[in-house]
């Protein structure tokens, strides 16, 4: 038997511990794993190649992916779905694994839709996938927010200022939140919870004066940008105030202990159930556990912002 494995959209510490778990579980039950590049773009490009089992030694401890990745919006279109699973299907892969966030999900089922057995691994750092507690590179980046966090408390506490951190997050909050209730963050901006300028300039003009003097703003690139914000805030209160952006560097590096385990054993169990005939299904984590589900129950289950962590990091961060 074949299988098809490839990474897709924006990468994610741990996608390649991800590759090992399902290279090896492949050719440990007698199957071939077969790489494809480049995500959805490689498998039209026909860009494939046989992954032995040393084609993957010690490729868990990197960022990155050695598969490479693309967002490739031709594959919104039918009939590049079409060629593809017709591409798929000409190569003799018997089954496909894809490694990737929820815009991978929907091309795996529209594929499974045109014939082609697929399976989902959640990988994204934004921890926005539908149908699952949590997603490969989530931990990684938090961990990197977070020692953004402390370093940035230093200098601020040195030059009693305040500093706005931005974090990735288009439309999700949970880096921010996260990284913001273990760091201490006295505010905590996300694109789930409206936030008004006016009000937080108040409360930090408020904070400072009760002695607060290195107030830390941790905001979701889809709630505000740094650079505006603090200057903002900075016209409104008179306030000293830095920016950093994080950028891309909470998307690389080597994925935490978490991460990989959680690669590992997600692709390994995805891997042994397509090889056992199973698929269509997102290799999800629900209270704990690993657990396969349908995509059409995955894309109903969103995954929201525990605004209750959100409610408690705001009220101990800001609070006295
Ligand atoms: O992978 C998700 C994400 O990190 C988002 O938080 C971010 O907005 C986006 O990717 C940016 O990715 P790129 O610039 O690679 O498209």
């Amino acid at each position: 038997m074949k299988l098809g494995i490839l990474t897709s959209g924006g990468d994610a510490p741990g996608m390649n511990a991800a590759i090992r778990g399902a290279v090896r579980t492949a050719i440990a039950k007698g199957a071939e794993p077969i790489g494809i590049f480049r995500g959805y773009e490689g498998v039209l490009q026909e860009e494939i190649t046989s992954l032995s089992w040393r084609d993957v030694g010690g490729i868990e401890v990197r960022g990155g992916t050695i598969l490479k990745t693309a967002r490739f919006l031709p594959f919104l279109e039918e009939t590049v779905q079409q060629k593809a699973a017709d591409i798929l299907r000409k190569q003799k892969i018997d089954a496909l694994l894809v490694i990737g966030g929820d815009g991978s999900m929907r091309g795996a089922a529209a594929l499974e839709a045109l014939g082609v057995p697929t399976a989902v691994v959640p990988a994204t750092i934004d921890n926005d996938m539908p149908g699952t507690e949590d997603t490969i590179g989530y931990d990684t980046a938090v961990n990197t927010a977070l020692y953004a966090i402390r370093k940035i408390r230093d200098t601020a506490s040195a030059h009693e200022r305040a500093a706005v951190l931005e974090v990735m997050g288009h439309h999700a909050g949970h880096i921010a939140l996260a990284a913001g209730l273990a760091g201490g963050a006295e505010f905590i901006l996300v694109p789930e919870i409206p936030f008004d300028e006016t009000e937080t300039a108040e409360k930090l003009l408020a904070l400072t004066k009760a002695g607060r003097t290195n107030c830390i703003l941790i905001c979701a690139e889809g709630a505000a940008h740094a650079h505006e914000l603090a200057s903002k805030l900075s016209a409104e209160t008179g306030l000293e105030i830095s920016a950093t952006n994080l950028g891309y560097i909470q998307r690389g590096g080597a994925p935490s202990a978490h991460d990989s385990i959680l690669a590992t054993t997600l692709s390994a169990a995805a891997t042994d159930s397509l090889l056992a005939g199973k698929h269509g299904f997102l290799a999800s984590i629900h209270r704990g556990n690993i657990k396969e589900i349908s995509y059409e129950d995955a894309f109903m289950m969103k995954r929201a912002l525990p605004k209750d962590l959100w409610a408690l990091g705001r009220e101990i961060g800001m609070g006295e």
